[in-house]
């Protein structure tokens, strides 16, 4: 046997400043499934996080609630706590990055960053808001934008007309803190010198540490020239005094992925076995792995390793990038009921069901993961209740009956007691390239091999034979070995149900290597039911407390503030603004494709009296737009015209469904005109 590893892993830190969500849970899950697969291996590996607890969008929401922000962080750490825990994502430490640990960390690196010429001072003229006394981040900026004059658009980007700019071109800036008009105010930052780390993070992103589709996107970074990073923030700010420099912070995100090390270096006080020179000196032994979302790369993959270099410390093995959730193919949306909250998902429903969902649909790539929620009753119920339970509930049964519930001895499917093992080692290997999409489908397949084979020999059906007792009993034993190695291969995923396993099986838990034993002449415990089918009730009600969610935190923050007002499906409106709109009955006259444009078909619609000029993404669902000339479709004729890269748009088709191939448009009955009016 090799030496067992030592790996140490790490999901992002969530924000302490809100609840945590089923897109979250899709890193934590994947990262703990890695995680207890490797432990079920026997290495020796260490999970940890924290919260995110710094920055001024945490100092802000504790001063609304009228709590110290220590207070709303302690809240809101006992609340992701218990959800994670819930979800059975298994850290061996959840800490804070507002901890002692990390206060020390971060002085330390920054001060071996300073030493080493890595820091630069310069200073930065930044929005000042006279009101609140405080320098304003772009977010907290509003105004009208300079592009296409829409008002109410942040500092950065205009949600409009999607331009981006500095904070100083928006007309008629405001603070949205205060409501003030902002001035300009100078002030002394201290920047990282990334560009000092240009050559090491274009050989280090380079060898093996990140997957292809990241690497390529941080080479168009690379290529282009790092910048410096402004790593302060001005007084009032949540989080550590940079030491040595009154009245300057460390920017959240300086001290955010220190706070790995920061809950790592926690536990160590608590686990005597664990080094943590061994695992973050310069040369360490020990793997290093950070789960992240793409959103949070540049972070991660350039940042990050230069801190750790330029003071001193080693860089991580890899860095594994997932996607992000949709749900119903859809972003998850608050009035669709489909943002859920880990908690109502867990008031309603098993955590293992979306375990195991998520583990079927995750791949090693960065791409966005669907939870069609459909999709998701029927897999659960068709793979874990359907195939692996059933081969345990099928055979129990007749072991208590006929043998007081003991497995007799023999093999009576070497084929596939064979198949099994042989498929070990690749199942093994999914799980340590993180397909555990492919680890799902071959157990699964094995699963369905065992049901075919115990419903060919029909044990209950020999079970009313006469002299048929012994072949009934090796079918049933056999029945139960295959499932024990099937409980051993999902008991990453499926921990609970495992334990359960365990417990009905009479043996210590279960390890990897366990697959390639068998039992026999092995005294059951009594079987009870493993796992319950899910009710697509428990699912849509789920749904129905999502919006319910939403309409509690409305009532919270009332409309016209923040994110939530944003959501158009949130608000009711009035009969006479849906009389206001113009819907008339088009006929496609022609549908072609837009050159450079991959979701856009360029319509000619006659509605009657003119035509008009219509750019509409349906072109996944439409990949032959012909086929859409001559037809007849609804539209919203009164909507003003937009101007696009492509041209004017002046107007709008109406087409329902979840996106991609699912977009259908809606057509009147036959025999409507050009035209013609909804009234
Ligand atoms: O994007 C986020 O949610 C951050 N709180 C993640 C931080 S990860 C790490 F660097 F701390
Ligand atoms: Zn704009």
């Amino acid at each position: 046997m090799s030496e067992p590893r030592q790996i140490l892993v790490t999901s992002a830190l969530p924000y302490a400043n809100g609840s945590i969500h089923l897109g979250h849970m899709l890193e934590y899950i994947q990262t703990d499934m890695w995680v207890r697969f490797q432990k079920l291996r026997g290495n020796q590996c260490i999970y940890v996080c924290a919260d995110d607890a710094h920055g001024s969008a945490i100092m802000l929401r504790a001063e609304k609630e009228g709590i110290t922000p220590e207070q709303l962080i302690a809240n809101v750490q006992a609340e992701h706590s218990s959800d994670f825990a819930d979800f059975l994502v298994d850290f061996d430490n959840f800490h804070s990055t507002h901890s002692e640990e990390n206060r020390e960390l971060s002085g330390l690196i920054y001060a071996r960053l300073r030493d080493a010429g890595h820091i630069a001072t310069r200073s930065v003229t930044q929005y000042f808001d006279p009101e609140k006394g405080m320098f304003l981040a772009d977010r907290f900026i509003k105004g009208t934008c300079p592009k296409c004059a829409a008002e109410d658009q942040y500092g950065d980007n205009c949600e409009k007309c999607g331009a981006t700019y500095a904070p100083t071109e928006l007309k008629n800036p405001k603070s949205a803190i205060s409501g003030a008009t902002p001035v300009l105010r100078d002030s002394q930052h201290f920047f990282f010198k990334l560009p000092d780390f240009q050559a090491m993070l274009q050989q280090w992103t380079r060898s093996g540490t990140l997957q292809d589709a990241v690497a390529n996107k941080l080479a168009e970074w690379l290529d282009s020239g790092l910048q410096e990073w402004d790593i302060s923030r001005d007084a009032p700010y949540f989080g550590f005094e940079i030491p040595g420099e009154p009245g300057k912070y460390f920017y959240v995100w300086l001290d955010a992925p220190i706070g790995y090390m920061a809950s790592f270096k926690n536990l160590c006080a608590r686990r005597p076995e664990l080094d943590f020179d061994a695992f973050w000196n310069e040369g360490s032994k020990a793997e290093l792995y950070h789960f992240i979302g793409k959103d949070i790369v540049n972070f991660h993959a350039l940042f990050w390793p230069a801190m750790l270099e330029g003071a001193g410390f080693r860089k991580p093995s890899a860095v594994n990038v997932h996607g992000y959730l949709t749900v119903n193919g859809a972003k998850m949306s608050k009035s669709r009921g489909t943002f859920i909250k880990a908690r109502t998902y867990l008031d309603h429903l098993q955590p293992e069901y979306l375990r195991y969902y998520y583990a079927a649909k995750l791949g090693r790539g960065v791409d966005d993961l669907d939870l069609n929620l459909e999709d998701f009753v029927q897999k659960v119920n068709s793979d874990l209740v359907g195939k692996v339970v059933n081969i345990a509930s099928r055979c129990a049964g007749f072991i208590h009956k006929g043998n007081e519930g003991v497995m007799v001895a023999g093999d009576a499917a070497t084929e596939l007691t064979e198949a099994f093992l042989a498929a070990a080692p690749s199942i093994a290997d999914a799980y340590e390239g993180r397909d555990f999409g492919r680890a799902m489908r071959e157990i699964m397949a094995l699963a369905d091999r065992a049901n075919a084979w115990i419903a060919d020999k029909a044990p209950w059906s020999l079970a009313k034979q006469e002299g048929k007792q012994d072949e009934v009993q090796a079918i049933c034993a056999q029945g139960i070995n295959l499932f024990r190695q099937l409980v051993i291969f999902l008991k990453p995923v499926l921990p609970v149900l495992a334990a359960d396993a365990e417990a009905f099986l009479n043996v210590a838990p279960l390890t990897w290597n366990d697959h390639l034993s068998r039992l026999e002449n092995h005294q059951l415990n009594p079987f009870k039911a493993l796992m319950s089918r899910i009710e697509p009730a428990k699912v849509e009600a789920m749904v129905a407390a999502s919006k319910e969610d939403l309409l509690a935190a409305e009532a919270k923050a009332p409309a016209g503030n923040g994110e939530l007002a944003k959501d158009p499906l949130s608000a009711e409106i009035e009969f006479d603004t849906f009389a206001a709109v113009d819907l008339r009955v088009a006929l496609i006259v022609k549908a072609e494709a837009v050159p450079g444009a991959d979701k856009l078909l360029q319509l000619t619609l006659d509605i009657g009296d003119e035509r008009r000029n219509v750019f509409s993404g349906i072109k996944s669902a439409y990949p032959d737009p012909s086929q859409l000339e001559g037809r007849l479709t609804m539209m919203v004729a009164n909507l003003k015209p937009r101007k696009m890269r492509f041209g004017v748009s002046e107007g709008m088709v109406m087409a329902a469904g979840p996106g991609g191939e699912e977009i259908y448009l809606l057509s009147p009955d036959s025999g409507a005109k050009p035209g013609q009016r909804i009234k």
